[in-house]
C-alpha cells in the first residue's frame, strides 16, 4: 500500500508515538489535576511539558498556560468563532476555508454575524492587496487557512498578518494544512490565535490538538464548554484563568503524550528539513503529471504550495479514478469535496471534486512514482 492521504491524517505517526500511548495507558492510566499522589503529579508534568514543546515549536511568545488542548483544530476553530464574535460583527475568510470554518460561521449567521470571503483564483492564489478593501467598520477578527486542504496553495500570511497589525484587528490561522510541514512563528506574525491538529503534520494520535492564544484575545474570549476542572472547585463558576478555563473534564492524557512525542519528532527532524523532503515529492509529483489529461486544481510546480495535489479526472468519474489507483495500485487517496466545498468553487471543481493526492515525512520518490505509474495506466497512458 502507499498511503498518500497525509491531508486527511498523517501516517505513518513518528517513531514512538503509539508507543508512548500505549505506556501510558497500561502503565500509569491515572488522570490529572485532580488528585496528588506521585503518579497524577508526574502525569502533569508530562502534560505540562508537552504545552512548553508546542510553544517552542511555535515561537509562541505568550505562557505555557495558553496553550490549550483542544480534540482537534474543528473543536479550535469553533472556539475561537463561537467565543469571540458577538451580533453585528463581520469576519473576513479565504475562498478556501474548510467547513471547520464554514459551517460555524454559516450558522452564526443566525445571530447577525456576517463574513466575506477573501477572493482567490482559479489556482487558489489570493493577492494580498485584496484583503484591506474588504475591512469594514465592523470587522472584528479575519481567520484564515494557512494553506489549502484542497490544492495545497498558501495563503499571504505575512502579508495579511502586518495588515492586521496596523489595523489592531484580530488574526487566527488554521494551520491544518501546516503545522509540521512550513515554519510558523506566531510570535513574528503577532497572531492572535492559532489551531493544530495533532494527527497530521505533528505526527501524533488522532482526537488531539491545540489551540495557542495570545492573552489579550484570550481575554475577550468566552469558553464554549465548561465543567470540572480540578481547580477551584468551591466554585459553580468557570475559573477565569488558562488553560483551565478552556479546558473543562477529563483531558486526552495519552492523546497529549502522544502528540508530544510527533512534535519531539518533528522539532528533532527540523520543519525546514521536513518542509525540503515534502518539497522535492511535491516537485516529483508535478513534474510527473506534466502532459497527462488530467486536470490540476492549484499551483503548477511548488512555489506556493504544501504537498496537497488534486487532480480532476476528465475522462472518469472521480471516485471510479481513487478506486482503480487503490484497487490496481494500492495507492490511498481520498477523493471528493475534501469537507470544502468553498474551495471548490473557486477552484472550479464543484461539485465533482478531485482526487487528492498528500504526501507526508514518510513518503519515498517510489511512492510517487507509484501513483503517476497508476495515475499514467488509467488515463490510458
Ligand atoms: C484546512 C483544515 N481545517 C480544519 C480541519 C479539521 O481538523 P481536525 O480534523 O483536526 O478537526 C482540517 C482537516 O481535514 C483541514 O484540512
Amino acid at each position: 500500500m502507499t498511503y498518500l492521504d497525509n491531508g486527511a491524517t498523517s501516517f505513518p505517526k513518528a517513531p514512538g508515538v503509539g508507543a508512548a500511548v500505549a505506556a501510558y495507558l497500561e502503565h500509569v492510566g491515572v488522570n490529572i489535576n485532580r488528585s496528588t499522589y506521585g503518579p497524577a503529579n508526574d502525569a502533569a508534568m508530562a502534560v505540562l511539558d508537552v504545552r512548553a514543546a508546542l510553544k517552542e515549536l511555535f515561537a509562541f511568545p505568550g505562557r505555557e498556560t495558553h496553550v490549550l488542548f483542544t480534540p482537534g483544530a474543528t473543536w479550535g476553530l469553533n472556539q475561537i468563532l463561537r467565543g469571540f464574535l458577538r451580533p453585528g460583527d463581520h469576519v473576513l475568510v479565504s475562498s478556501l476555508e474548510h467547513n471547520a470554518v464554514m459551517r460555524p460561521l454559516t450558522e452564526l449567521a443566525e445571530a447577525g454575524i456576517t463574513f466575506t470571503r477573501i477572493p482567490a483564483d482559479r489556482q487558489g492564489i489570493t493577492r494580498p492587496g485584496d484583503v484591506a478593501p474588504l475591512l469594514r467598520g465592523n470587522t472584528r477578527l479575519i481567520l484564515v487557512s494557512h494553506a489549502s486542504n484542497v490544492c495545497g496553495t498558501v495563503f499571504p500570511l505575512e502579508e495579511t498578518a502586518a495588515l492586521c497589525r496596523e489595523k489592531g484587528i484580530p488574526l487566527a490561522v488554521d494551520a491544518a494544512q501546516t503545522a509540521g510541514h512550513l515554519p510558523i512563528d506566531f510570535g513574528a506574525l503577532g497572531l492572535a490565535a492559532l489551531c493544530v491538529p495533532g494527527h497530521k503534520g505533528l505526527l501524533g494520535p488522532q482526537g488531539i490538538g491545540a489551540l495557542l492564544l495570545r492573552e489579550d484575545f484570550a481575554a475577550q474570549l468566552r469558553p464554549i464548554c465548561t465543567g470540572g476542572t480540578g481547580s477551584a472547585s468551591d466554585s459553580e463558576v468557570q475559573p477565569p484563568y488558562l488553560p483551565d478555563r478552556f479546558e473543562s473534564g477529563t483531558q486526552n492524557i495519552p492523546g497529549i503524550l502522544g502528540l508530544g512525542r510527533g512534535a519531539a519528532f518533528v522539532k528533532e527532524t527540523g520543519v525546514p528539513a521536513l518542509e525540503r523532503h515534502e518539497r522535492e515529492r511535491t516537485a516529483q509529483f508535478l513534474e510527473g503529471l506534466k502532459g497527462l489529461p488530467v486536470r490540476l486544481a492549484g499551483l503548477p510546480d511548488i512555489r506556493g504550495r504544501v504537498g496537497v495535489i488534486s487532480l480532476d479526472f476528465p475522462q472518469m468519474d472521480n471516485a471510479e479514478a481513487a478506486y482503480r489507483l487503490e484497487s490496481e495500485f494500492g495507492v490511498l487517496t481520498r477523493c471528493g469535496l475534501h469537507c470544502a466545498p468553498s474551495a471548490h468553487r473557486t477552484l472550479g471543481t464543484f461539485p465533482q471534486g478531485t482526487v487528492r493526492f498528500s504526501l507526508g515525512w514518510a513518503n519515498t520518490p517510489a511512492d510517487v512514482d507509484a501513483a503517476l505509474i497508476g495515475i499514467r495506466s488509467i488515463c490510458g497512458r
